[in-house]
C-alpha cells in the first residue's frame, strides 16, 4: 500500500495551478447519459473517483474517448445495462448520481443501495422521494434500488434537507421529464450551477441553479455539447490552508475566489494576509496564526469538506478554536491521528475543541477518508521530523498530483510503497 513520507518544517512558497473540481466533474460525467449525442467535457481532473465513474459508465455501454487535449468525449448511444452494481457504489458513493439520468432517459435504473461510509450514514431517501414525486416507482430488491417510470412527470419537490448529490440527481431527472419541476430547499453549492451550465448547453431549460429554488422545464430530448468543469474550490482551500499553516506565501491560480468566501474569511481571521484577483488567490504570513471557530453548513457557509484542514491549522495556532461539524455525524476521524502528532484536541459529539500547541512532531498516521487525509498532510508539513501518512489511496480519490504540486511549492514529500 502506498504512503506519503513528509519531512515537515518547510514553509510552502510559490505558485500552484488548481485542477478541475471532482464534485463538479462526477455529476457532469453522469449527465452524458442523458443524450445519445457526444458530450465533451474538459478540465476533468485526473483522479481515482473519475476513473471509477468512467469505468461504471463504460460497463453500462457508454463509449468513452479521450482527445489530444485530454477532453473526455462520452457517447451514450447504446446503454445496455442501466445499472450501478454494489462493487462500484461501495467504492464510490457518487455512483448514485446515475440514478436520475438513467430513469429519465431509459425509464429504468438499478442502483445498489449505498452503505454507511467513513464519515456518516449518508442515506439517499431524498433522492428517492424526489423521483417518486416525479412518478417513478421505487422498489428494493436484494440491496438494489430499482426505479421505473415510462416518462417522469414534472413535480414540486421540497427537500427535507439540503443535499448536494440529491439536488443534482433530481435536476438530471427533471430535464427530460414531462412538464415543470421545482426543487425547493435545493443545494446552492457552486457545483450545482456548473452542472446546470452543462445541462443548459445540452438543451435543458433550467432557472435558479445556485439559489434554493430551481425550476426546470422538461424537454423531449437533449443534444451533444461541450463543457469546461469549474476549478476545485476544496483543492484551492486545501492549498491555502497548507500555505497558512506552514507560514508560507502561496498563490493559487486558475481558481474561482467567489466560491470560497467563507473559507477566505476564516483564513483572514487566522491573521494571514489574503489577496484575490479574478482567478487567483494569494496568502502570505503575518505573525503566528490565531485559532478560529468554525461551523460547517451548506453553501455559502463554511464547507464540511474544509473542516479537517482547519482542525489541522488550528492545532498549531495561538489560542483555542471550536469546530462544529453539522453536516456529517462522524467526520472527526482525523482528530485521533492529529493527536498522535502532538495536537491537543477533544471531541464531544459534533464539536472539536482544538487547543493550539507550539509544534507538532512527526509520526505515522492513517488516513481514513479524503479530507481527513488532506488534514494529515497539512499536519505533516507543519510537524518537526518525518510523518508517514498511510492509506493515501483516499487522497488519490480527490487531489490531482498532490505530491508533485506540494513539491513544487518546496515541500519535502515523497510517495513510498
Ligand atoms: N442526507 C440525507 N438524505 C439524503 C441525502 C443526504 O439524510 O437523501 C444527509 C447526509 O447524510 C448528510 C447531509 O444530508 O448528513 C448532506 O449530505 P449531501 O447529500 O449534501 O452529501 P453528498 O451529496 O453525498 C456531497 C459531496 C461531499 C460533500 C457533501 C456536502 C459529491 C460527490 N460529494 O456529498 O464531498 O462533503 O456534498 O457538501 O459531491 C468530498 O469531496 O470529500 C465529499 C465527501
Amino acid at each position: 500500500m502506498e504512503k506519503l513520507a513528509i519531512e515537515g518544517g518547510v514553509a510552502l512558497n510559490g505558485e500552484v495551478a488548481i485542477s478541475g473540481a471532482k464534485n463538479a466533474a462526477l455529476p457532469i460525467l453522469c449527465a452524458g447519459l442523458l443524450t445519445a449525442e457526444p458530450l465533451t467535457i474538459r478540465n476533468v481532473p485526473h483522479l481515482r473517483d473519475v476513473t471509477t465513474m468512467l469505468s461504471l459508465l463504460g460497463q453500462m455501454g457508454m463509449s468513452i474517448s479521450i482527445d489530444e487535449k485530454l477532453g473526455i468525449e462520452l457517447r451514450a448511444a447504446d446503454i445496455h445495462t442501466p445499472e450501478a452494481p454494489y462493487e462500484m457504489v461501495k467504492t464510490m458513493r457518487a455512483s448514485v448520481l446515475v440514478l436520475g439520468p438513467l430513469v429519465a432517459r431509459f425509464g429504468e435504473a438499478r442502483v445498489s443501495l449505498p452503505g454507511g461510509c467513513a464519515i456518516g450514514l449518508r442515506p439517499v431517501d431524498q433522492h428517492l422521494k424526489g423521483l417518486q414525486a416525479m412518478g417513478a416507482t421505487i422498489t428494493m430488491d436484494h440491496g438494489y434500488m430499482i426505479a421505473r417510470a415510462s416518462r417522469l412527470k414534472g413535480a414540486r419537490i421540497c427537500m427535507d434537507l439540503v443535499t448536494v448529490t440529491g439536488t443534482e440527481n433530481l435536476m438530471m431527472a427533471a430535464v427530460l421529464a414531462d412538464g415543470v419541476t421545482t426543487i425547493e430547499n435545493a443545494a446552492r453549492e457552486p457545483e450545482i450551477p456548473d452542472l446546470a451550465a452543462c445541462l443548459t448547453a445540452m438543451g435543458a431549460q433550467i432557472k435558479g441553479a445556485g439559489t434554493d429554488v430551481i425550476t426546470i422545464a422538461g424537454v423531449e430530448k437533449l443534444h451533444g455539447a461541450s463543457h469546461n468543469v469549474m476549478p476545485d474550490r476544496i483543492e484551492t482551500g486545501t492549498f491555502l490552508a497548507a500555505a497558512a499553516a506552514t507560514g508560507g506565501s502561496v498563490r493559487v491560480t486558475g481558481a474561482r475566489p467567489g466560491t470560497l468566501d467563507a473559507v477566505l474569511d476564516k483564513l483572514r481571521e487566522t491573521g494571514v494576509k489574503v489577496e484575490t484577483g479574478d482567478d487567483w488567490i494569494a496568502v502570505a504570513p503575518n505573525g503566528r496564526l490565531r485559532a478560529v471557530n468554525v461551523r460547517t453548513a451548506p453553501y455559502p457557509a463554511f464547507p464540511t469538506d474544509m473542516q479537517a484542514q482547519f482542525v489541522a491549522l488550528n492545532s498549531v495556532a495561538d489560542g483555542t478554536g471550536v469546530v462544529h461539524e453539522t453536516i456529517f455525524e462522524n467526520r472527526f476521524m482525523h482528530v485521533q491521528e492529529l493527536c498522535r502528532l502532538g495536537a491537543d484536541i477533544e471531541v464531544e459529539g459534533n464539536t472539536a475543541v482544538v487547543k493550539g500547541v507550539a509544534h507538532l512532531d512527526g509520526a505515522t498516521v492513517m488516513a481514513t477518508d479524503l479530507r481527513a487525509s488532506a488534514s494529515l498532510v497539512i499536519a505533516g508539513l507543519i510537524a518537526r521530523g518525518t510523518t508517514i501518512v498511510d492509506r493515501i489511496y483516499h487522497l488519490d480519490r480527490g487531489y490531482e498530483a498532490i505530491e508533485e504540486k506540494l513539491s513544487k511549492l518546496g515541500a519535502r514529500i515523497r510517495r513510498v510503497s
